[in-house]
């Protein structure tokens, strides 16, 4: 390794050097998790001696792209407001002068995201899956509330601290609000198309449309029917090999078949009462009017159809909406991939309409021209 940058190292590392002093406070001990927009340290606080916590720093090579760095700081400034037991607890946020990178102090939670303990253990009970998501609409609620809409929910983005409550072994807190929305600028305009494609709404793949608390509900329903199979609800992502025009079609044109279903085709388990069926329809339905209108809402309704009381009527599956049929959005910032995103595909033929297989291969040809670009 070499150093390049006072601080930061190239060459197979490129992020900050064991023993950089952040702001003249957090002292890095090591690398935790490398992402697309930044890396995650571990680092002490130099102000109590012994005590760790996660300090996140954008990735130098993004340091001169403006949208990058405003973004960051945004994450830095809702970080810093948003206080609540199950949103991650930011202690400070600046730039640091010496980097001339902007950085993020957060509390160091011991555990794993909700997709590596899925992982090492299968899928959660079903009254884990009640309990949890009840904190996590309580997360939400305050974000929303706050008029706050987190745009990237998805599993590595919801974390399980290893700390027992709600009379869970652990405590769910939800990280990164770096692509968020405050709701004063809520329409989606060109070269906003940022997020990861499996657990995004469909208004978030069009320009023009809104975005609101509503475009949450979406990944909260899909990450409810993850965390109860271990799976995720659409098939393109289980299958082998996956191509990105297929997952696009299939999240805005294929037939929402109840999770029911889906298990059953995927060969998994189903541990839930049918009212639950009837709740992610109404979460994944592609007419925002027709879905929850907040994850508050979605989370309290969840409560009963878990318990088998859910009033929740089954929305009419909606007719397949030509949302790439606008114009498709430019893209500036990284789609986040999945490795297997980029693989040939496999899966049976899709049913969607031929214009919308159009529309999402243009999609898959700014994603990809955005991947490579940014290497995420
Ligand atoms: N406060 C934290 N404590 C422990 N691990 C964290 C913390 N914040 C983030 N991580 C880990 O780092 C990963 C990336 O953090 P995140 O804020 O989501 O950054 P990115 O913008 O790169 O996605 C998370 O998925 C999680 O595994
Ligand atoms: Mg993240």
């Amino acid at each position: 390794m070499t150093r390049a940058l006072d601080g930061f190292i190239e060459d197979d590392f490129t992020g900050v050097a064991v023993g950089t002093l952040v702001a003249g406070r957090w002292r890095v001990q090591r690398p935790l998790t490398e992402g697309g927009m930044a890396t995650v340290y571990v680092a002490e606080d130099t102000e109590t001696p012994g005590q760790l916590c996660a300090l996140k720093i954008m990735a130098p090579r993004l340091l001169r792209d403006e949208k990058s760095r405003q973004r960051f700081e945004q994450e830095a400034t809702i970080g810093t407001t948003l206080k609540h037991p199950h949103i991650v607890n930011v202690l400070g946020a600046g730039v640091d002068e010496k980097l001339e990178s902007p950085w993020i102090a957060m509390e160091l939670l011991q555990g794993g995201t909700i997709a590596a303990v899925l992982k090492e253990r299968g899928p959660l009970p079903l009254e884990e899956v009640r309990q949890l998501f009840l904190d996590f609409g309580a997360a939400m609620a305050a974000a929303h509330t706050r008029g706050v809409v987190h745009r990237d929910l998805k599993p590595e983005n919801v974390f399980l601290e290893a700390r027992p409550s709600s009379g869970l072994p652990y405590t769910l807190k939800v990280l990164d609000f770096g692509i968020a929305k405050v709701r004063k600028d809520v329409t989606m305009k060109n070269s906003q198309l940022i997020g990861s494609p499996l657990w995004m709404a469909p208004e978030q793949l069009s320009a023009g449309t809104n975005i609101a608390p509503f475009t949450d509900v979406w990944p909260f329903g899909l990450l409810a029917f993850f965390g109860l199979t271990g799976k995720n609800y659409w098939l393109t992502a289980n299958a082998p090999a996956m191509n990105l025009p297929k997952l696009l079609a299939e999240i805005m044109a294929a037939d929402l078949i109840t999770p029911t279903a889906r298990a059953e085709q995927l060969g998994v388990p189903v541990s839930w009462p049918a009212t639950f069926d009837a709740w992610f329809l109404r979460c994944v339905a592609r007419d925002p009017a027709a879905r929850f209108q907040s994850v508050g809402d979605a989370a309290a309704e969840l409560d009963l159809a878990l318990s088998g009381k859910a009033s929740t009527p089954a929305p009419t599956p909606a007719a397949p909406e030509p949302l790439v049929e606008e114009k498709p959005v430019a893209i500036a910032a990284p789609i986040e991939l999945t490795p297997e995103a980029s693989k040939p595909p496999v899966t049976s033929p899709s049913r969607a309409p031929y214009a919308l297989v159009a529309g999402a291969l243009v999609l898959l040809a700014l994603a990809l021209g955005a991947w490579l670009r940014f290497g995420s």
